[in-house]
């Protein structure tokens, strides 16, 4: 941990144009910089540097944030780590938080346990390379499957030797404690004797981001059926298997910069693809992705393709799964491999171009290849078929941009041949059940069909004023503004934070996107602090979520909405613009909020009528009647103006 107090220096030396310009060459374009973005390949530069505000945003590929997640994107690196970066280029002296005794003993625990299985790691890969046993039954493996000596050495790959309880006896010799050696899973304890966990096993130690060894895989070279092929590491201290990827270490630049990541599910997948020259792939290691490790890629790339064997059987069992990285808003393809080929038997069969050939001829957007898959299972079947559907819409519906959920609405209503309608009105379904849950006050809309309006008075819109009113006060929070409420006392002044806060208290509006709440809430607990917090604090914050919003919204600062537009010719500067503007777009968004109201309102009438509830009835009307007072009010303020 590094302290407050520090990490404040850090940032306070910063200067983002130079940080920026160790990689990237600049060229100064009025008060900003511009030059080709790092992160995706570009000829002509979308990629700028605004040294007041401390942020760089590319219009090219969305990127942006502040100086530590340019490095972190850049270095492949933890918010950490990249602190720790600049500290170093800034020669800023790190202090070191003071520990706890129970965090000097979790991280003593941790550090002893990495030291064991760097030592483990080393002691296998000496067994490999420089025993006779190693060199016969292991090295010769390697070389048999096609392994070169680069591949096995950058992998580390290794042996542990058929010989009981060599490893550890010679680790606890060195003075490695038992404890750790049980805990790590080197060693299994048996009452009192000890026996390596490996032991006659070819070893493919794991790594984390940093390049350590946490885990090993130990694949048995026998044949024989009750021997179980791998065994891996159990869980510990230091290896979080739902956590972890394989190859992600050696992969993570590459990633970054051909911006896609190839999973594959195996060890061997990994090392031969390497070994071809595609550098950008992990494995699973077998078992389904987790949320976590679908958040590990994403650090470095929103584009997965995901290569299965040529046996399609694999295929199904895994689709389901998949919807959690589509979850994550990544693009997501699917690769199948010629029958019985898997990405080892295919890389080492093919020369890399072949490789790379065949990849880009078949990979497939994953909604349509599932889609297709699907389909011909169906065939003509009209339950299959209705099933598949909603296993079709299900996929689409957890996707969160919503226009890549109605471009593939289009394009499977073509390849299902059905009406785009249909497929909207099933879809809603979906959506509508999970905003239920999560806030009953709202009835989220799809966009019907192009050729139908949108609806007006959806969640979406009231998001488009959070964004607003979050922008508003990143921006503007600390400037003050006019608040003349009651018109017969004097005009008080309040910070545009305390204004807009004050108004959705008092209202009791509850922000519906939990990033904007999120920001909200935390600019709210700030209020009343003797240094107001402002930008910068929202720039730099460790969450990675509301820093990159944060620039986002800094930087899009001067293309505020509609609102902001209509009154741009009249309204001379810029503070006349937040007297104006605010109690606009808060009127708006009570609006919003309370046409919503209205809406679910009328919804339950309908059912009440429809079980002839004559109490619940009663009790909707009197709410129908006191938000349409409240509406009206409210128009009165708005004027004849329609509302974005
Ligand atoms: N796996 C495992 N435990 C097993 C079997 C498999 O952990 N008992 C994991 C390993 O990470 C393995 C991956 O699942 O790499 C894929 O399994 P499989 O295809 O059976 O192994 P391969 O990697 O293809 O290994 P090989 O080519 O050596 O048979
Ligand atoms: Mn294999």
């Amino acid at each position: 941990m590094i302290d407050r107090e520090t990490v404040d220096k850090i940032f306070d030396a910063i200067d983002i144009v130079d940080v920026v310009q160790d990689f990237v060459t600049l060229k100064k374009r009025g008060v900003n910089y511009l030059g080709l973005c790092p992160f995706h390949n570009e000829k002509t530069p979308s990629f700028t540097v605004s040294p007041s505000k401390g942020i760089f945003k590319c219009f090219g590929c969305g990127k942006g944030g502040n100086a530590v997640t340019f490095i972190m994107e850049q270095e492949s690196l933890s918010y950490y780590e990249a602190l720790k970066f600049l500290a170093k280029k800034y020669h800023i002296e790190i202090i070191e938080k003071e520990l706890t005794s129970e965090d000097v003993e979790k991280k003593n625990q941790i550090e002893s346990s990495i030291i064991v299985t760097s030592y483990a790691q080393k002691y296998f890969t000496e067994n490999l390379l420089n025993t006779e046993e190693g060199k016969n039954v292991g090295l010769s493996y390697f070389r048999e499957r096609g392994f070169r000596e680069p591949i096995i050495n950058k992998f580390q790959l290794g042996f542990c030797l058929n010989k009981k309880d060599a490893f550890t006896n010679e680790a606890i010799h060195k003075g490695y404690k038992v404890e750790y050696l049980e805990s790590t899973g080197l060693t299994i304890k048996k009452e009192d004797r000890v026996f390596d966990r490996f032991n006659d096993r070819i070893i493919f130690p794991i790594h984390n981001l940093m390049g350590r060894t946490i885990a090993f895989g130990g694949r048995t070279l026998r044949t024989d059926k009750k021997i179980a092929k791998y065994l891996n590491s159990p869980e510990s201290e230091i290896y979080h298997k739902s956590k972890v990827l394989y190859g992600i270490f050696f992969a993570k630049k590459e990633i970054s910069k051909k911006n896609k990541c190839y999973l594959v599910e195996g060890y061997t997948d990994v090392l031969s693809m390497h070994q071809s020259g595609i550098e950008n792939v992990v494995a699973s290691s077998g078992t389904s992705l987790t949320t976590d490790q679908i958040r590990l890629i994403k650090r470095f790339t929103d584009n997965v393709t995901i290569i299965y064997d040529g046996d399609s059987a694999g295929v199904k069992a895994s689709l389901r799964g998949i919807d959690l990285v589509l979850e994550q808003g990544m693009n997501v393809k699917v690769l199948l491999l010629p029958p019985d080929q898997d990405p080892d038997s295919f890389a080492q069969s093919h020369s890399s171009s072949e490789l790379i050939e065949y990849i880009e001829k078949n990979e497939k957007d994953f909604v349509i290849f599932k889609t297709k898959l699907l389909l011909d299972d169906a065939k003509n079947d009209p339950v299959k078929k209705a099933n598949l559907i909603r296993d079709i819409v299900k996929s689409i519906s957890v996707i969160p941009e919503k226009i890549t959920r109605s471009v593939y609405v289009k394009e499977c209503s073509s390849l299902l041949d059905i009406d785009e309608q249909a497929l909207y009105s099933e879809l809603n379904k979906i959506i509508f059940k999970k905003y239920k849950s999560y806030d009953k006050t709202y009835k989220p809309k799809e966009t019907q069909t192009s050729s139908q309006k949108q609806n007006v008075y959806s969640k979406d819109n009231c998001e488009v004023l959070e964004r607003e009113i979050i922008k508003l006060i990143i921006n503007y929070g600390n400037v003050e503004m006019l608040s003349n409420e009651d018109e017969s006392v004097e005009e008080k002044t309040v910070t545009v934070a305390q204004y807009i806060i004050g108004e959705i208290q008092l209202n009791e509006l509850d922000l519906v996107n939990p990033l904007y709440k999120k920001i909200f809430e935390e600019y709210k607990s700030h209020i009343g602090d003797e240094i107001s917090i402002d930008s910068k604090y929202f720039i730099n914050h460790p969450d990675s979520a509301v820093s990159n919003l944060a620039a986002d919204l800094l930087s899009s600062s001067y293309e505020l909405s509609r609102i902001w537009e209509m009154h741009n010719n009249s309204v001379e500067t810029e503070e006349d613009k937040l007297n104006l503007i605010i109690p606009e777009i808060i009127t708006s968004y009570k609006n919003q909020k309370i046409m919503s109201a209205l809406k679910s309102t009328e919804d339950l009438l309908k059912i009440a009528q429809k079980e002839n509830d004559i109490g619940k009835m009663n009790e909707l009307q009197q709410r129908y009647i006191a938000l349409s007072k409240f509406k009206i009010a409210l128009a009165k303020n708005l004027g004849e103006r329609t509302i974005l």
